[in-house]
Order: structure tokens, then C-alpha cells, then sequence
């Protein structure tokens, strides 16, 4: 067995000055929202025109905190006190574009306008976990960043839901959506196989300059990704290179990957490039934070801008088993070149931790290796479950008409709105239930879309106007309750004397279970029901009901 396998040579792509400046060609929309924020405002250090979240989402309550250590938008959030299965974001987004997606939270870092501990939640994206947050000490009271790619497709807006947990109020400080070159993260779409949802693992800067804030991201990263310094304790203090004057002279390669097109370029920023970690053997581990996935994607970003380097071949090894062999490595001042490495689906030895091993492939090597970047992600494939179209459609009339809005998102996934039950594997409505929700008005003819429902509970609201006849043409409906409401009119004869079918409380109903002892003359009950006759008494009552209701509509 070699120590080493060549397993998969996906393919070099080699990035230049012109590289660079073309991406900047290709800055797509910034959308960055102040969750809280009682105004927009552009900040002063970046640029950006931050939005307040209010067109975004519906429910919540927004509070401002004391503070100017951390960025503005982190000292004010959006909570969500109310018992919901999730609450919900809806962004807009273009379609067929790649897309960061970046959420930031701080739950202050104490005071009485803090968020209180401990809280967990779940945020997703679509169908997609997004992140697990919990925080249960003071300790925890630092701001947090969660980042994730994804690809738009035909979609031209987005879910991003907190799910609540065991304790505590989901809240959120800030997001942030970045579209992307088409070129970069191509994993997101994926043409022929599964598009993936990525959720970042790390991703570094190495060899800072140590002290100061290395930590950078717009405007030294046009697509304003996060970079973070690989600096000690938490990484080895491996000899570092600083060759600012590198972009400079970077020399223009273009490179036909054979095998394995599709990976793109992830376009590292200049920042990144121009200083490296070097060294014989560039070994380090990274915990693994996520083990819901054995998938993983790396972007090992590596620019020569040594003057004068003489290696025979290096290569990546350990848990992101790849190699490159490029025998004759040797270069003279002004021959510099970048490019990056992306690698697929590395299966992991260590189920708790990343192994990166960046060294020679040949011992003949005179230089050591070098590494200027690195980023990884865990993949999931993206999970396309939503609501069937037409249930959608139907209860979005339905929400409208009951002014439900304020339930976003998609209605059955990832968890289901709290007054609905989904039959998950088909994506359709299952059963209403709307008892006790203050409704009013008619009920609207939209819920005769929803086919397969078998179970509508509206009892116990004020809803008023007849009984919609198309009600009776759900082919599946077992239960319908509609006590305790102000319906009127004649119960649709299609709905009369049928098990499970509910009207009393109704005072202006009339008809078969509608509570009065009337029935509508020439109602027809259905096969299974006994056939009554009608008596004199009936009759009577239904006429004074009906002149009770023409007096009513008169006297109106
Ligand atoms: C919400 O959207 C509307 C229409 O796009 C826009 O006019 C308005 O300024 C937005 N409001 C906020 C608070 O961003
Ligand atoms: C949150 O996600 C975790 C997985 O990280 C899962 O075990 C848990 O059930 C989820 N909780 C909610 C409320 O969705
Ligand atoms: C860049 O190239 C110019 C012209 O060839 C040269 O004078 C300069 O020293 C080079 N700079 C670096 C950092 O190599
Ligand atoms: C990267 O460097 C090149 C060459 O100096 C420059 O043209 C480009 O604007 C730089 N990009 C950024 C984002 O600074
Ligand atoms: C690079 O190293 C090899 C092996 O030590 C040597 O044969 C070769 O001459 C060197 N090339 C340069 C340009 O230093
Ligand atoms: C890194 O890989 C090289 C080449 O396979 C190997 O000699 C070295 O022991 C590895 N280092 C660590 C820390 O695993
Ligand atoms: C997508 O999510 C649904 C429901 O949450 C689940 O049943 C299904 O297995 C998921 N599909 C994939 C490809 O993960
Ligand atoms: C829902 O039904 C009402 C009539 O009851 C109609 O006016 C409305 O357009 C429908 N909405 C949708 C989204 O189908
Ligand atoms: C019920 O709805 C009415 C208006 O439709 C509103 O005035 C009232 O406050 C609501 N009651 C509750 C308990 O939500
Ligand atoms: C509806 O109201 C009736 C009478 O007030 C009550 O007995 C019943 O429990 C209520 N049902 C629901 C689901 O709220």
C-alpha cells in the first residue's frame, strides 16, 4: 500500500491578475439586513446600505441593545416570543445565481435588553439545517457567525426559518445574502448529480502578520466572505511569507482541467494570496463541528510567490487524500502563479477531526511547500421538498382571506405551520387545524383545493356567510367541524347527515346537523343515512327561519 494515494487529480486552475479584476466585474447583488433595526443606514466602514428586516418577515419583536465594541447591527435583534413551530424570513433572491447566505447573532452581553439564557434553536434554510445554536452560560454571550452557499435555481425567494428548542426565544442580530461569480462553488449546482447546500466549516487566512486585526473580509474580498487568521495557539506557528508586492507581477496561466470540470474557481481575494504559511510539512487538525454528513468540500488556496522556489512535486495529503505532481516546480522572479484546489467528498478517518497535511510528494524537493488558504465546507445535498404547488396557491387565498399571513415560509417543510398537518412523502395538505383562532368572515372557496384534506376544524370562530357547496366535493374529507361560528344559510346538501360532519352552534344554520331541529325540504341525505320524512313541524320551523332571515337582510 502506498503511503500516499493519487486518488482523484481534479484539476489546477491557475488565477491571475486579470482573474481578479474580472470577478469584480461580476459583483452581483449585496442584500444585508439589520434584524430589529428601527431605520436603514449605510455603514460608515464598509459601504453597505443596511435594510431593516420589517419587509422580510411578520412576526416578532425587535429590541435595541447598549454597546459599540462589535459591528452596529449586532446590538439589535428580532425574538420571537410567540409558541410557533418556526418563524420564518422570506428573501428575495435572483434566480440561477450562487449565493452566500450569512446569519449573525449576539445575545448581548448581559444587560436587562440581553437575550435571556439559556436558549437553543435550529435555523434552516429552505429544507436544509442550516445551524444548531445554544447558548446556556455568560460564557457564551459572544457574537456568532454562520455561513452557507447555496444556488438559487428557479427560485426567486428564499425561507430562512428559526425553529425553537427546549429553552429559551429565537433571535437574530443580522443576514446577509452575497451573490457570487457563477464560476465559484460550482458544487452548489452540481450538473448531473445532486446540487449541494453548503455550510462552512472554516475558512483561513494563513500567515498574517502577527498582532492587529487580521481578521478581514469587503473590501479586501470582493464577494465579502469572512476570512479569519490561522494564527496561534489554535494552529501550529509554522514560518510565514509576506510578498504584498505579489499581485503585481502575478503571471497569467489559463488551464483546461481533463477530468473533474465543474469544481470552478472560488477566486481567493488578494488579501489571501499574498502571504502564505511555508514549510517542509504544513500539518494541522480542525475539529469537525458538524457529523451529520460524511461530505465534505475544501479549497485549498495556494499562490508561489517565493522569488525563486525549486520543488520537484508537492502534494495534499492526510483526510483530503490529493495529490498533484508537478515534476520541473521551479521558478524564477516575475513566474509567480495562484490557483486553488478544490477537492469533493473527502471521507474522513477521524469521525472528530480534520487532518490537513500539505507537504512534498518527492523528498529530491529542495523547498518547502506553501499555503496561502484554506476553506472547507460540509455538503449536504440540497433537499428540494416543498409544498405541493397547488396547496400552496390554495392556502395562500386561504391565509388572505382569514388574514393568516404572517405564517411564512413553506408551509409543510421543514416543519409544518402549527395549524396544519402535512402528509410529508406527497407534500400535501393534510388537515386544517383552525379551531379557536379568532377568524372571521366567509370561509373561502380556496379550501376546495385543497384535495387531499381529510380533516378541516373551524369550530369555535366567528366566521360568517353559507357554507361553501364545494366543500362537498373534498373526495377524502372524514372530518369537518364547523361549531361555534355565525354561519348562515342552508348547509349544502352534499354535507348533511354525514359522520364526522359538525354545525351546531350555528343560530342562522339551517339544514341537517345544524343544530335546529329544521331541515331543508328536498335535502338529499346520503346513500348510508336513513331517509326521514319530513314533518309539518319542520317546515314551520324553516319557514320562520327564512322569514327571520329576510327581515334580517331588510332591517340591514
Ligand atoms: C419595503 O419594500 C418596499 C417596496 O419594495 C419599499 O418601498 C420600502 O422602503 C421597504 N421598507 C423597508 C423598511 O425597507
Ligand atoms: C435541531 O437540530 C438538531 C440537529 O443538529 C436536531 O437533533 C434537533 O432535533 C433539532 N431541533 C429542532 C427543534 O428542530
Ligand atoms: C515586478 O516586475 C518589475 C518589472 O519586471 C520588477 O522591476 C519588480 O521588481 C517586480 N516586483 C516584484 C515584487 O517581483
Ligand atoms: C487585487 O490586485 C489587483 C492587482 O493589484 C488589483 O487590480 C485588484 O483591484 C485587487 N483586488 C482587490 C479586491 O483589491
Ligand atoms: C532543483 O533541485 C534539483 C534537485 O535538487 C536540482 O537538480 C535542480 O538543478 C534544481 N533547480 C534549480 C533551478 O535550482
Ligand atoms: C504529512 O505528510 C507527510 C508525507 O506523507 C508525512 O511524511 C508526515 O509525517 C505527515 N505529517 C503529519 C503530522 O502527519
Ligand atoms: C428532505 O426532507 C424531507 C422531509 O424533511 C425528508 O423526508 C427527505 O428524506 C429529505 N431528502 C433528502 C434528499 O435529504
Ligand atoms: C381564493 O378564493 C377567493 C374566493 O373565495 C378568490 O377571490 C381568490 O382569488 C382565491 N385566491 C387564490 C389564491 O386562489
Ligand atoms: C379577534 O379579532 C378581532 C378583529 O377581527 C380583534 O379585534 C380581537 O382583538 C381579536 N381577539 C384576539 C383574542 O385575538
Ligand atoms: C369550542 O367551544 C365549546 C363551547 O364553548 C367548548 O366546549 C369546546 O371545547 C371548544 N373547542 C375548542 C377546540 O376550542
Amino acid at each position: 500500500m502506498p503511503k500516499f494515494i493519487y486518488s482523484f487529480v481534479l484539476l489546477i486552475l491557475y488565477l491571475c491578475l486579470q482573474a481578479f479584476v474580472s470577478s469584480d466585474a461580476q459583483l452581483t447583488e449585496f442584500r444585508s439586513i439589520d434584524c430589529g433595526a428601527t431605520s436603514s443606514y449605510e455603514d460608515a466602514e464598509l459601504g453597505f446600505k443596511w435594510e431593516t428586516d420589517d419587509n422580510y418577515t411578520k412576526t416578532g419583536i425587535t429590541r435595541k441593545m447598549e454597546g459599540q465594541d462589535l459591528p452596529k447591527q449586532l446590538y439589535s435583534y428580532r425574538f420571537f416570543t410567540s409558541r410557533r413551530n418556526k418563524h420564518c424570513y422570506v428573501l428575495p433572491v435572483t434566480t440561477d445565481t450562487t449565493y452566500l447566505l450569512r446569519v449573525r447573532l449576539f445575545p448581548g452581553s448581559g444587560g436587562s435588553s440581553s437575550i435571556d439564557l439559556p436558549v437553543d434553536f435550529n435555523a434552516t434554510f429552505n429544507n436544509n439545517l442550516f445551524f444548531s445554536y445554544s447558548a446556556v452560560t455568560d460564557t457564551d454571550r459572544v457574537d456568532v457567525t454562520y455561513e452557507s452557499l447555496f444556488h438559487s435555481f428557479e427560485r426567486e425567494e428564499i425561507y430562512l426559518c428559526l425553529l425553537p428548542g427546549s429553552k429559551g426565544t429565537p433571535f437574530i442580530n443580522s443576514v446577509e445574502l452575497r451573490g457570487l461569480p457563477d464560476t465559484s462553488y460550482i458544487v452548489t449546482r452540481n450538473p448531473g448529480e445532486f446540487p449541494q447546500f453548503m455550510v462552512l466549516g472554516d475558512r483561513l487566512n494563513m500567515g498574517p502578520k502577527p498582532g492587529g486585526n487580521s481578521f478581514f473580509r469587503y473590501p479586501d474580498d470582493d464577494f465579502d466572505r469572512f476570512w479569519q487568521p490561522a494564527v496561534p495557539p489554535r494552529f501550529p506557528s509554522f514560518a510565514t511569507i509576506d510578498e504584498s508586492s505579489f499581485i503585481e507581477n502575478l503571471t497569467f496561466f489559463t488551464y483546461t482541467p481533463a477530468s473533474g470540470a465543474g469544481d470552478g474557481y472560488n477566486w481567493p481575494p488578494n488579501r489571501t494570496v499574498i502571504d502564505a504559511w511555508v514549510g517542509p510539512q504544513l500539518a494541522f487538525t480542525i475539529p469537525r463541528s458538524r457529523v451529520d454528513t460524511d461530505k465534505l468540500y475544501a479549497s485549498f488556496y495556494i499562490a508561489e510567490i517565493r522569488p525563486e522556489v525549486n520543488i520537484t512535486a508537492w502534494g495534499v495529503y492526510e483526510d483530503f487524500t490529493y495529490a498533484v505532481d508537478d515534476t520541473s516546480y521551479s521558478y524564477s522572479i516575475g513566474d509567480r502563479r495562484a490557483y486553488t484546489l478544490p477537492l469533493n467528498e473527502v471521507v474522513l478517518k477521524d469521525p472528530k477531526i480534520i487532518h490537513v497535511n500539505v507537504s512534498h510528494v518527492s523528498s529530491s524537493s529542495v523547498d518547502g511547500v506553501i499555503l496561502n488558504g484554506f476553506e472547507y465546507y460540509y455538503l449536504y445535498d440540497f433537499n428540494i421538498s416543498a409544498t405541493y404547488s397547488i396547496d400552496e396557491k390554495a392556502l395562500d387565498g386561504l391565509q388572505e382571506s382569514f388574514g393568516l399571513q404572517d405564517w411564512q415560509g413553506d408551509p409543510c417543510f421543514p416543519v409544518a405551520w402549527d395549524w396544519l398537518t402535512c402528509d410529508t412523502e406527497a407534500s400535501r395538505i393534510q388537515k386544517l387545524k383552525l379551531s379557536h383562532m379568532n377568524l372571521s368572515g366567509p370561509i373561502p372557496e380556496n379550501i376546495s383545493n385543497l384535495v387531499e384534506l381529510t380533516e378541516i376544524y373551524l369550530d369555535n370562530n366567528s366566521l360568517e356567510g353559507s357554507i361553501p357547496e364545494s366543500l362537498a366535493s373534498l373526495p377524502k374529507l372524514q372530518i369537518l367541524a364547523l361549531d361555534n361560528n355565525k354561519l348562515t344559510g342552508e348547509i349544502p346538501p352534499g354535507l348533511q347527515n354525514r359522520r364526522g360532519f359538525t354545525f351546531t352552534g350555528n343560530p342562522g344554520l339551517s339544514g341537517a346537523g345544524s343544530g335546529a331541529t329544521a331541515q331543508a325540504p328536498g335535502s338529499q341525505p346520503p346513500k348510508s343515512a336513513a331517509v326521514r320524512t319530513i314533518r309539518r313541524t319542520d317546515i314551520l320551523l324553516l319557514g320562520m327561519v327564512l322569514w327571520a332571515s329576510l327581515f334580517l337582510q331588510v332591517s340591514i
